[in-house]
């Protein structure tokens, strides 16, 4: 704590770096700074408390500047414990104004290579704005810091926390252990945080699973804006977004080259497409294994070949999961992989690759080439290269997506979060998606920055067609 800010990152002198690397990326951040401009004066934010979740790279910098110029009072952690960049978590506690002696910015709780023990303390800490205050609002990728308040008043509610059992997760663990210190401390906390929340605006897939599965039980404790399903978020950055990264990490991690080799891609969601896209323009001859004949359809009609793992699993040179489920890649796979295959994952957790079982497996043995990448050797002498753990390779390895497609995410995220505080009467414990008019906005928003000229529809065809001229220009079930 300095001048009644508190603070954890990894070294506050790295401010001016994350503040220059703030700067380039504002510049590539068009709706964000649109919103800002826009916003400037009216304050839709003023007092609102906002805590987020979300991994902590130099574009989230730029969201939490863009809440706090439309006046609210924010902390944040990062939702992963390796996708932190240090200079940006140093930059946004510095803040625009400040020096690394006198920080005046926001309160971060993150630095890259969290235990799993110290990103669950800094998760708690989102929630203390200090004088007993908890947020008003959420912003949530994965889901965790959602989940915690969930379980925190259920457990309240029922007056205990379960013990760990023995099969589960070290995650697991970690929760049920900050929730039992939480419950003897005070007996209601989460349960007033939940009921002092207007909502949670969340950015992933596999949080929105979350979510709709909480609506779904009749668990959900607070409104929930479900911002992965804009157009403008996971048809961009989850597909365009990847696209981008995905080599970036690989090559940061492993710099191997990619043309000529076989590359498998499991899951051919909005994810796997711009992972499988990034790979073949590369040159690399990729293979899909999906569960959804759609899905499945779509990639063979792509060009991809579409095979099951085991029959593919001797000839990759390189694995990626997409697939925001568990158990992709088994053992009993990494087990019959070529020599220094690399296996990756980029869906949101780590339950992708069979990591538990590799390290159960017998004889083998882990060495840390650098941070991040480890090669793990079986008994018969053969390796794979295991990139980030198994947790998301494209912020572990590398930096995650670049700019220009997370202004279009955050920018959705800034009008959730706009909405929740302002109108919440509108909303109840449910799951809901932005108007479509809010997604071409977003849209809208960037187009400008590419040299876009858009056609403008007569009076005659958008009568013919049934649509207003400035739109929205499509049903909600059009699939883009
Ligand atoms: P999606 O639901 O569109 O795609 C997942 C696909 O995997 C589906 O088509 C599904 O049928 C398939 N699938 C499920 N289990 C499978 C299995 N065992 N084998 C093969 N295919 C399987 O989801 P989306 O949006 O593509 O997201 C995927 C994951 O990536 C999620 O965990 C999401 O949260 C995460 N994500 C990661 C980002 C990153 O920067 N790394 C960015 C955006 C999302």
């Amino acid at each position: 704590e300095i001048g009644g800010l508190r603070f954890a990152v990894a070294d506050l002198d790295l401010a001016e770096s994350g503040r220059l690397q703030i700067q380039l990326a504002e510049h590539e951040m068009p709706g964000l700074m649109a919103l800002r401009a826009e916003h400037a004066a009216a304050q839709p934010l003023r007092g609102a408390r906002i805590a987020g979740s979300l991994h902590m790279t130099v574009q989230t910098a730029v969201l939490i500047e863009t809440l706090a110029a439309l006046g609210a009072e924010v902390r944040w952690v990062s939702c992963n414990i390796f996708s932190t960049q240090d200079e940006a978590a140093a930059a946004v506690v510095v803040g625009p104004d400040g020096t690394p002696g006198k920080p005046t910015g926001t309160s971060v709780f993150a630095w890259k290579g969290e235990t799993l023990e110290e990103y669950w303390w800094c998760t708690r800490q989102l929630f203390d704005f200090g004088d007993g205050r908890g947020p008003d609002l959420l912003v949530d990728d994965g889901g965790d810091a959602t989940l915690l308040v969930h379980l925190g008043a259920e457990y309240e509610t029922a007056g205990g926390v379960p013990e760990p059992e023995p099969g589960d997760h070290e995650e697991r663990r970690q929760i049920l252990r900050l929730l039992a210190d939480s419950l003897a401390e005070d007996d209601r906390r989460f349960t007033r945080i939940a009921a002092g929340l207007r909502g949670v605006s969340e950015e992933t897939t596999n949080g929105v699973a979350r979510l709709y599965k909480l609506a779904r039980e009749g668990r959900l404790l607070f409104p929930a804006i479900n911002v992965n399903d804009s157009v403008t978020k996971s048809k961009f950055d989850n597909k365009y977004g990847i696209r981008h990264s995905l080599p970036d990490g690989l090559n940061r991690a492993t710099d191997v080259m990619l043309g000529g080799k076989v590359a498998v891609v499991c899951g051919y969601g909005d994810v796997g497409k711009g992972a499988a896209e990034a790979l073949r323009g590369q040159g690399a001859r990729v293979v899909i294994t999906e569960i959804d004949p759609i899905n499945a359809l779509q990639a063979a009609m792509d060009g991809f070949q579409v095979a099951r793992l085991e029959q593919v699993v001797a000839d990759g040179h390189i694995f990626v999961t997409a697939t925001g489920g568990t158990g992709a890649i088994g053992v009993e796979h990494l087990a019959r992989m070529r020599h220094n295959a690399i296996v990756g994952n980029v869906g949101h957790f780590d339950t992708e690759i069979d990591l538990a079982g590799l390290a159960a497996h017998p004889g083998v043995t882990k060495t840390e080439i650098k941070p991040q990448v480890h090669q793990w050797t079986f008994a018969d002498g053969h390796a794979v290269l295991v990139l980030s753990e198994g947790r998301l390779f494209n912020l572990g390895n590398a930096t995650g997506h670049p700019s220009f497609v997370m202004s279009a995410s955050f920018a959705n995220q800034v009008l959730a979060q706009i909405e929740l505080f302002t109108q919440p009467d509108r909303y109840q414990d449910a799951v809901y998606r932005l108007p479509k008019h809010l997604d071409e906005k977003v849209a809208r928003l960037h187009l400008d920055a590419l040299g876009v000229q858009l056609t403008e529809l007569s009076a005659e065809q958008a009568e013919y067609l049934g649509v207003e001229i400035e739109g929205p220009y499509k049903a909600e079930h059009y699939r883009y």
